[in-house]
């Protein structure tokens, strides 16, 4: 139940908030290289309601790839007395064209504060009542095999038919839902969130609701600590895959169009598309930078206090070599890569963190005591940076996968970072799904043009950077517990 103190704050902030309005918020521009992008990126004006009122239907933009790899695309009505109906509609193929079952799950839900984990965000309660499954063709059988475990079926299920899993009204214990890793925990953490001027049409509100654990045992009961995919108003007329899976229903999934294979090709400057939320406590915003002829790779994290990336707290530029590996079998079209990690610099941005530096002795973080904010120090001397979590040299194994936006412009995605905090530093730690997607920055400035101007570009690089492909969320609990 909700504490008095809390409900107190929450009433108190009425309606809208907005977040730092930037002075002169520029639209984004595709032909700007990745530091103007970023300038606008932190220039634009976000507004985020707290509490959110997320009344409406809210639906997928993308087929969304969980960790497992799980393909899935949602459909979520959220009604004015609370409850909810959620659609879930599950995939055989990473382009969701092939539905193989889908769960009608009801429930209510309501926000309850802001999170103190996760600034920006509210901290929700839910309640289930009922979860419905129907499976779509000869994918029962699988399903009906995962059921087993937890789910005593008399029957064979049939396709097109409605079972329940799960009612509030059964008997405590008795729980269906169990066999297919089932949780509703995403309700538990969610942010409303609207860039761009209010009432422009073409900048429609997003809703993001709460990560799902990369470890499909630990889900039930996952804290959220950052996000999913937002979801999208389902009114918004522009995204035709929002179209397709608004209309859908239980029975008629949305089938998205298959997609041609779009080759996986790093070669050049990439850049955040959002200020990104780090699962643990920290924003940050991502710079990679790839060399193909070479194999060697640069890395730019500026890491923020606050949710739209305005507070900076500390920057790490780190450079390694990276291989490109076999064609991913968990996910087609992804591609296997391994990632070493043999340079590193850390800039302390606030006094806090530059106090942090200063507090470790020896050989920890660069010399010891010598930390001054807004000063660049190599910590590749010291192995890296023990405050910040990072030992080198480091190695990560990676999943990439290419992409484009509506507009048609190049995305890239790499690994989602594993939920408990360690980093992918095994084979079998690779990664199944993926962060939010970098979009590559113009030809002017990128590696579009490949040879010899390339190589400079790459070590000039040299304001911020968050930490992703490599030391995942260390840094943030680290510092969060000194902060
Ligand atoms: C929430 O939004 C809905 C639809 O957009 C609106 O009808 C309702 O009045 C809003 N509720 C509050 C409390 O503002």
């Amino acid at each position: 139940m909700m504490s008095l103190y809390p409900l107190v704050i929450l009433l108190s902030s009425v309606g809208v908030c907005v977040l730092r309005v930037g002075s002169d918020p520029v639209p984004l521009d595709s032909s700007s290289g990745c530091h103007s992008r970023l300038k606008q990126l932190h220039g634009q004006q976000v507004t985020v309601h707290l509490p959110p009122n997320i009344t409406g239907h809210w639906v997928s933009s993308s087929c969304e790839v969980r960790p497992g790899p799980e393909f899935i695309t949602r459909s979520y009505r959220f009604y004015a007395d609370l409850s909810f109906q959620a659609l879930q509609f599950f995939y055989q193929d990473p382009d969701c064209s092939e539905p193989s079952y889908s769960l009608r799950i009801r429930g209510s839900v309501r926000p309850l504060r802001g999170s103190w984990l996760v600034r920006g965000g509210a901290v929700c309660e839910y309640h289930l009542s009922r979860v419905q499954l129907l499976c779509h063709g000869p994918a029962a059988e699988l399903v009906q095999q995962r059921l087993r475990s937890s789910c005593d079926l008399r029957q064979p299920l049939r396709p097109g038919r409605t079972y329940e899993l799960w009612d509030e009204r059964w008997a405590a214990g008795r729980d269906c839902t169990r066999g297919l890793d089932f949780s509703m925990q995403e309700l538990r953490l969610m942010r409303l969130e609207r860039r761009g001027h209010h009432g422009d049409p073409s900048r429609p509100e997003e809703l993001f609701l709460g990560d799902v654990h990369t470890e499909r045992a630990q889900r039930s009961l996952h804290q959220p600590a950052g996000y999913q995919t937002p979801l999208q108003s389902a009114k918004m007329e522009r995204c035709g895959i929002c179209q397709i899976v608004s209309s859908a229903d239980l029975h008629h999934p949305p089938v998205l169009p298959a997609q041609p294979d779009r080759p996986v090709r790093l070669h050049g400057n990439w850049v955040s598309t959002r200020c990104e939320v780090r699962p643990g406590v920290l924003f940050l915003t991502r710079q990679l930078t790839f060399d193909e002829d070479s194999q060697t790779w640069t890395g730019q994290y500026d890491h923020f206090s606050d949710p739209v990336c305005r507070h900076p707290t500390f920057s790490i530029s780190a450079s390694g070599r990276y291989t490109r590996g076999a064609p991913s079998a968990a996910i087609r079209g992804a591609v296997e890569f391994t990632f070493t990690v043999t340079h590193m610099t850390v800039t302390p941005m606030d006094v806090a963190t530059t106090s942090l530096l200063n507090v470790f002795r020896g050989r920890e973080c660069g010399s010891e005591g010598s930390w001054k904010l807004g000063v660049p120090q190599d910590v590749t001397w010291t192995s890296g940076c023990a405050a910040l979590g990072v030992r080198l040299p480091h190695t990560e194994y990676e999943l990439f996968r290419a992409g484009h936006d509506p507009s048609g412009h190049s995305l890239l995605y790499n690994g989602q970072r594993p939920s408990d905090g360690s980093s992918p530093d095994r084979p079998e730690r690779r990664p199944t799904s993926f962060q939010p997607p970098l979009t590559r920055c113009s030809a002017g400035e990128t590696g579009e043009r490949r040879g010899g101007r390339e190589g400079d570009q790459r070590f000039r690089l040299n304001s911020g950077c968050g930490s992703n492909t490599l030391h995942g969320l260390l840094p943030v609990i680290l510092l969060h517990t000194f902060m």
